[in-house]
């Protein structure tokens, strides 16, 4: 995992001996502000043999008079938050020495440094624990030129919380249990400030949530919720998170093919992330109170598994026929949604691996954003925008809501066409959401990485953390 990369704020020039020096380059050959003089050191006939342009993603590592070695990262054509971040990213896995030295917080920024270390940490970051070469990364510290060491904590509290949903997404689902699970999480907010209630069966059958009940049905592991609750004295608003945690999707008896089940442990991503953002937002001290709640279950086939046309009660809200049990997500949700309701939120987000179609209309880069209106739609862009993630506005389009009308339930589960599919799937959350602020963040897409690049490392992405951090910093902003 990334943290064990120490980072630390040094001034201009100390301690190079031995250590590989990162210096930033845009497209051209220009140094960027700081770096110059680590690049008039490179001798140009070394470069140009190198190939190396200062184009975004392009690394080359060179021998430097005082350095052991300057590292020349391109940013491309432009600085920018995003450009540094990839850029530190693509530098930290690159870096063959124990100690780097990187002079990119120097570019003229405010706030560089928070780009330059979560690129760091975030681009370092490993999953190792199925590995039995267990290599972990050259580097075991970073100086930071002339950092400011209040950017480095929030960078460190924001990677660290989701290289913890990156772990909790990439552990196989045979050893994540709704219940193993819960308990890893339970170790995980320990000391956080981050209160935790776990219920098991009993409980979910005394609480009514007929809906996660009937997708845990086909399972021999029993399910849990996980609820979390953080409160710092003082808040004044209520910010309520709501994450799909369905461990591993096998479609139930409408079974997927093997092609489409192979990444299906990846669907318990939105509840890692909303579980991993509360810790962070604890860390952070953030002045606003926040419940996390994460229905954890398996959707599997067994003797007792929910059928298409069977009829769920959830805990609130319309009863559902479900009419092909691999749209279970949304039946979780109901309930989550359901629970959700009795805190009066001042913001309710959900997030969900929740459709294919959603990574079919924005690819797997993009994750979706649905609200309940276009300014919660633009507060969730907004803070994505500052966390360094990609957001984007799909339409509650209530046309399509009576393809979901049930011959004999109050609603189904899926509207029995190919189109339009996440939008089917919001305005399903819909019904359960209240009437207060809400948005739904289908992160189906961008939940894994398929390659590692910048700040990315392929397999579970973490996405959404650090906007939902974002976020409710918004929310203690305007107390
Ligand atoms: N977990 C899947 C959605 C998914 C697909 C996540 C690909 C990540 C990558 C969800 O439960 C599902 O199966 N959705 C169906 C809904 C359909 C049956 C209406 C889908 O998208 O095909
Ligand atoms: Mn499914
Ligand atoms: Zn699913």
């Amino acid at each position: 995992m990334g943290e064990n990369l120490e980072l630390r704020s040094v001034a201009p020039g100390t301690g190079l001996e031995g250590a590989t020096l990162i210096a930033g380059v845009m497209d051209g050959l220009e140094p960027v502000p700081g770096s110059e003089d680590a690049v008039a050191g490179v001798d140009p006939a070394l470069l140009e043999a190198a190939g190396f342009e200062g184009k975004a993603g392009q690394v080359v590592a060179l021998p430097h008079a005082v350095a052991k070695v300057v590292l020349l990262v391109g940013l491309g054509d432009e600085v920018s938050f995003q450009t540094i971040r990839a850029a530190s990213g693509n530098a930290i896995r690159s870096v063959k020495t124990e100690r780097a030295v990187s002079l990119l917080a120097l570019v003229g920024l405010d706030e560089a440094t928070r780009a330059v270390a979560e690129g760091l940490l975030l681009g370092g970051y490993q999953f190792r624990s199925y590995k039995t070469d267990d290599k972990a990364l050259d580097a075991n510290a970073v100086d930071i030129v002339d950092a400011d060491p209040d950017e480095l904590e929030l960078a460190r509290i924001a990677s660290e919380a989701t290289a913890l949903a990156r772990d909790w997404v990439n552990t196989p689902s045979m050893d994540k249990s709704p219940a193993s699970l819960a308990a890893v999480v339970q170790e995980a907010v320990e000391g956080t400030g981050v209160e935790i209630e776990i219920w098991d069966r009993p409980r979910i059958e005394e609480e009514k949530l007929g809906a996660l009940l009937g997708v845990a049905a086909g399972s021999d592991r029993d399910p849990r919720v996980v609820v979390l609750k953080y409160r710092p004295d003082g808040a004044s608003k209520h910010l309520v998170l709501v994450g799909k945690g369905i461990i591993f999707d096998t479609g139930g008896l409408s079974i997927k093919t093997a092609a489409f089940m192979e990444e299906m442990k990846d669907d318990m991503a939105g509840a890692a992330a909303v579980m991993a953002a509360t810790i962070g937002i604890a860390r952070r001290g953030l002045s606003v109170d926040v419940t996390a709640i994460a229905p954890l279950t398996d959707n599997s086939v067994g003797g007792d598994a929910t059928r298409p046309g069977d009829v769920l009660r959830p805990v609130d809200g319309p009863t559902i026929e479900v009419l092909n049990t691999d749209a279970e997500g949304r039946l979780i949700l109901a309930d989550g949604l359901g629970l959700a309701k009795r805190f009066d939120a001042d913001l309710t987000v959900d997030v969900a691996t929740l459709t294919g179609a959603a990574a079919v209309a924005l690819g797997k880069q993009v994750a979706a954003v649905f609200a309940s209106d276009s300014e919660v739609a633009q507060q969730v862009i907004g803070a994505a925008n500052r966390a360094g993630e990609e957001f984007w506005e799909l339409p509650l389009f209530r046309g399509y809501r009576k393809s979901i009308d049930s011959n004999i339930a109050d609603i189904k589960n899926i509207s029995g066409g190919r189109y339009g599919g996440a939008i089917v799937a919001a305005l399903f959350l819909a019904e359960y959401a209240g009437d207060g602020p809400w948005a739904h963040l289908d992160i189906a897409g961008p939940a894994r990485r398929e390659e590692t690049t910048g700040e990315h490392v392929k397999g579970a992405s973490g996405v959404a953390v650090r906007t939902l951090i974002e976020l409710a910093g918004d929310l203690a902003g305007t107390g």
